[in-house]
């Protein structure tokens, strides 16, 4: 179904065709906006934008682009095309037909998971939103906005299912989503990792590369779920994530890619001189890595997981990418799990299947985390350097299941308590190097030029050059 322009709330969904539920959804609406207009972008809200804008939910061609202030973009309700017949792809229930309403026993699991999600998008923004007044330049400045209109409309995509297949718990919990805030003491975000402000540049790129990339894998195993509506929502939000896990890539890359040009420049590795000539030297770009990507792993949950399991088996969330699965039903198999064993090594434990799903798809993230490592090696060994950035080991500084407060680094061998804790401030971002980050941190808005830091990105937007002006400032 094309979507709807002309309706103050734009849709796929055929809103009009419920006169109540649009009700609600448009009283819900300028609780939106006033959120925005507080929480969103600070100072950037008279600003023009070069935006895109979803036209219809097809592969090709869903996006348009112009130029708008950012409370007037058009956040609305698109969902994937329905796919007929689809039946339920794992589980118990495998082979039934998929759920266009929620199965009252699952009704209180579902709505949980819903809100969990939809958390995490505002609360990005929240996090970011004074990141607009040290942008590197306008083309990044763009991007930090687009993201941020975009995890706006997630926060719409589940809204709307709350509105529509949960009464009235559904909007209470809509209003809660907009009362909840990023690192508020009385009322804060579900997740911790979504309550710390991303106050620097380098961490919106580490947050957007592996952040973000945890949001693809959580959608990907909802866009599994029997219940078809939350499955189609999710399935058009993973397209426009892919957005927001490119400017991570690329924006890391562009800082290797500048730290490169002052090693040769400079003829030096040594991070002090590079630091002196205003680059960010590799061992601190490895640093913010270690932590972010630690961080993220636990967004994916313990290791073992009855909550997992009857997900699961009942149908309500898959594992990514359940098609490439041989087993659909899993009720046999089992996981082989590594776990410490208390002595300073570690043990093979085995566990049924559907109580490991959670690791399943955390180990498919770091697979697809590693991609992206994996290129920016390229780019240093290209440039005749030997140095090698890499993913710590999943068991480094977790803070969730089996791994929990374990003294391993990020070679993933296990230390001595005391040795962990002294070497653990080389292995994330110390005082000083935060100190060091931040002290970069300037508005750079002439139409082309990019702080010192980062190199130009290859091509601009939507094929318009890099010097364009992707941002008029009002
Ligand atoms: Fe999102
Ligand atoms: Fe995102």
């Amino acid at each position: 179904m094309a979507i709807d322009y002309q309706e103050l709330i734009p849709n796929n969904v055929d809103l009009a065709g419920n006169r109540t539920l649009q009700r609600a959804l448009e009283q819900w609406q300028p609780h939106f906006l006033d959120w925005w207009r507080e929480l969103g972008p600070s100072d950037f809200q008279t600003a023009d934008v070069y935006l895109r804008t979803a036209t219809s939910v097809d592969a090709k061609g869903w996006a348009t682009y112009g130029t708008l202030k950012m409370p007037d973009y058009r956040w609305g309700i698109f969902l994937a095309d329905a796919v007929p017949d689809r039946r339920i792809g794992f589980g118990d229930e495998f082979g039934k037909p998929v759920w266009q309403q929620v199965p009252g026993e699952h009704r209180s699991t579902l709505r949980r998971l819903i809100v969990t999600q939809g958390d995490t998008e505002p609360a990005s923004v929240e996090q970011q939103r004074l990141l607009g007044h040290t942008c590197p330049s306008l083309y990044d400045l763009r991007n930090l906005f687009q993201v941020n209109v975009e995890e706006g409309r997630h926060l719409w995509a589940m809204v709307y299912l709350l509105h529509a297949y949960f009464g009235r718990d559904g909007r209470e919990e809509a209003e809660e989503l907009l009362a909840r805030h990023s690192g508020d003491r009385d009322k804060p975000r579900i997740l911790g990792t979504f309550n710390e402000p991303i106050s620097d540049w380098l961490s919106f790129y580490m947050f957007t590369y592996f952040t973000d990339r945890d949001g693809k894998f959580q959608l990907k195993s909802l866009a599994e779920s029997a219940f078809d509506p939350l499955s189609r929502s999710c399935l058009f939000m993973l397209t426009e994530e892919a957005h927001h896990m490119f400017v991570g890539e690329t924006g890391i890359a562009r800082v290797v890619k500048r730290t490169l040009e002052v090693m040769k420049e400079l003829g030096t590795e040594d991070p002090a001189a590079l630091r002196h000539a205003g680059a960010i030297d590799l061992p601190t770009v490895q640093r913010y890595l270690n932590f972010w990507f630690s961080s993220s792993l636990d967004l994916f949950g313990a290791e073992v997981s009855s909550n997992a399991a009857s997900y699961f088996a009942t149908g309500i969330k898959g594992r990514p990418d359940e098609a490439n699965f041989e087993d659909h039903i899993c009720r046999e198999g089992a996981f082989a799990l590594e776990e410490p064993d208390g002595k300073g090594g570690t043990t093979t434990e085995s566990v049924p299947l559907r109580n490991a799903m959670n690791e399943i798809t955390r180990n498919a993230y770091i697979r697809d985390c590693d991609i992206g490592v994996k290129r920016w090696n390229r780019l240093i060994a290209k440039a005749g350097y030997s140095i090698e950035l890499a993913l710590p080991s999943p068991h480094f500084r977790r803070g969730i299941g089996a791994w929990a407060r374990q003294p391993v680094d990020p070679a993933g061998r296990i230390l001595a308590s005391e040795e962990w804790q002294a070497k653990l401030p080389g292995w994330i971002p110390s005082e000083e190097d935060r100190a060091y980050i931040k002290s970069l941190m300037r508005h750079v808005i002439e139409p082309g030029r990019m702080a010192a830091w980062i190199a130009p990105p290859d091509r601009g937007i939507n094929n318009l050059p890099v010097n364009y002006e992707y941002v008029h400032l009002n």
